[in-house]
């Protein structure tokens, strides 16, 4: 067979890839007779590259999985990348348990791309510092960043929502993003020389940063390893690290000799997450990438996505649900179906506002039972709600939140470590050492099964003040 030539919009065109590998693998092209390249490269080398036919019938099956996995590892700067997942591609779709066998070179390989490209978005999501230029049209915030990995596109959504009433723009040497507070377009790599190298708001950064830095919280290797030295010269604070560094057996011993915290306050506190030098925010942003490549269980497999919370990073309440329907599946966002529907209405009537609430599940993927053309709720099993503990337990430790809500018997169980009667628990705050104080109540769908009219009414009325407890307890200082 001749060798086909695939020319790419650009390192970055995953889209471009899907819909070339799909043709490739619809026609039965071996791996092995595919060139791949991409922009500038595409045009020097190969002058005309064949345009695929389209795709007759069907395309092939393959599972959802492996599209996730693609879609992460195809940013990888490796340039076998877009070979390498075209040939995985080829064996997933004869036998699609490849996927499962880790040892697998293929597989472990892509998994490695796609871990060093999560792990580049959260050091972008995490190093990124804006520096304001005054410009014709106002304020605009300007920062210079640089990728190992060709994650512009993909990780500029996180800036459009983190500071969506500013207009920015990111540069790096490869593309370089701007918001200007309505669309977000990308442009052209840009250098250094681009983007301006201080401004007032540094010196606000830097006391800030000098503010927060817990001496006692030191550990020079996590640091280091959490915020490498590269990213050093783009930060504000770096000049600041190695001063409080160097104070900081003296600020510990400091702190040991001051006056202990009231008991009551010192034992709510909670561990600092892995990142503790991060904004809450970069830390849920991190976790929330970290956790679309969960395997710690078998429910990914089927699910279409990990379905991590959201809300406000300094949200005081987390309401956790028991596990994504079949809505929030394909949406990939928690509490979206009928049952989140109802617990807005009911947070409304409670003075609970549901934009200030962080929302998330104790099991982050879907788990179901395939009916025709349907797909059925199952209620997780004890090994799921374990096996997904750690990423509420380190929402908890991100969020810090002054009270969970906890709907139905498996947020309880998984809130609590330990199983929990609904009916002996529910209305009142429990108080605990460990961690912030639990609101146990119903879930919204027990109420959306519930047969009987009137007994719904009065059930539902139960839960409406369950949460005005929740939005009560907010108010006492
Ligand atoms: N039920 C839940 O427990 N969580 C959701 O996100 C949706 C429905």
């Amino acid at each position: 067979m001749n060798a086909r030539r695939v020319a790419l919009d650009g390192p970055a065109d995953v889209a471009g890839w899907r819909a070339s590998a799909r043709a490739l693998l619809a026609e039965g092209v071996p791996p092995s007779a595919v060139i791949w390249t991409t922009g500038a490269e595409s045009h020097d080398l190969f002058a005309a590259s064949e345009a695929l036919p389209p795709v007759a019938g069907p395309p092939p099956s393959v599972p959802r999985a492996f599209l996730g996995l693609a879609e992460t590892a195809l940013l990888h700067s490796d340039p076998e990348r877009f070979g390498l997942l075209y040939r995985l591609l080829t064996r997933v779709a004869a036998d699609r348990w490849v996927l499962q066998d880790m040892a697998d070179p293929d597989v472990a390989r892509s998994n490695a791309l796609a871990k060093a490209v999560r792990r580049d978005k959260h050091k972008m999501t995490a190093f990124v510092r804006f520096r304001e230029m005054t410009t014709e049209d106002g304020a605009c915030f300007v920062a210079w960043f640089e990728p190992e990995h060709h994650i512009v596109e993909a990780t500029a959504p996180f800036f459009v929502r983190r500071f969506a009433a500013m207009r920015w723009s990111i540069l790096t040497p490869e593309r370089s993003a701007h918001w200007n507070g309505g669309d977000l377009v990308f442009g052209d790599g840009a250098s250094r020389a681009d983007a301006p190298d201080g401004d007032a708001l540094e010196t606000v950064w830097r006391a800030y940063y000098a503010s927060i830095f817990n001496p006692a919280r030191l550990k020079v290797a996590a640091m280091r390893a959490e915020m490498p030295k590269k990213y050093w010269r783009n930060l504000p604070e770096a000049s600041l690290i190695r001063p409080l560094i160097a104070q900081a057996a003296r600020a510990t011993a400091d702190m040991v000799a001051a006056a202990p915290l009231p008991e009551k306050r010192a034992s709510r506190q909670m561990p600092r997450t892995d990142a503790g030098l991060l904004p809450p925010e970069g830390v849920l942003e991190a976790l929330r990438a970290e956790a679309a490549g969960c395997r710690a269980c078998p429910l990914w497999g089927p699910a279409t996505q990990t379905v991590f919370g959201e809300g406000p990073a300094d949200a005081r309440v987390m309401v956790v649900g028991e596990q994504p329907g079949d809505k929030e599946d394909v949406a990939g966002r928690p509490f979206v179906g009928p049952a989140g529907a109802l617990f807005d209405r009911a947070a409304k009537e409670a003075g609970l506002e549901r934009r200030k609430v962080y929302v998330t599940n104790a099991v982050k993927h879907f788990k179901f039972e395939p009916r025709g053309k349907f797909r059925l709720h199952k209620t997780p099993g004890p090994t799921e709600i374990a096996a997904c503990r750690s990423w509420l337990e380190r929402e908890t430790m991100a969020l810090k939140p002054r009270l969970i809500v906890a709907m139905g018997a498996t947020a309880a169980r998984a809130v609590m470590g330990r199983v929990v009667k609904i009916g002996e628990s529910r209305g009142a705050v429990l108080k605990r050492d460990d961690g912030p104080d639990v609101l146990v109540t119903v879930h919204p769908s027990y109420l959306l099964r519930m047969p009987d009219e009137d007994r719904q009414r009065t059930e539902y009325a139960r839960f409406v003040d369950d949460l005005r407890l929740a939005a009560l307890s907010l108010r006492d200082p």
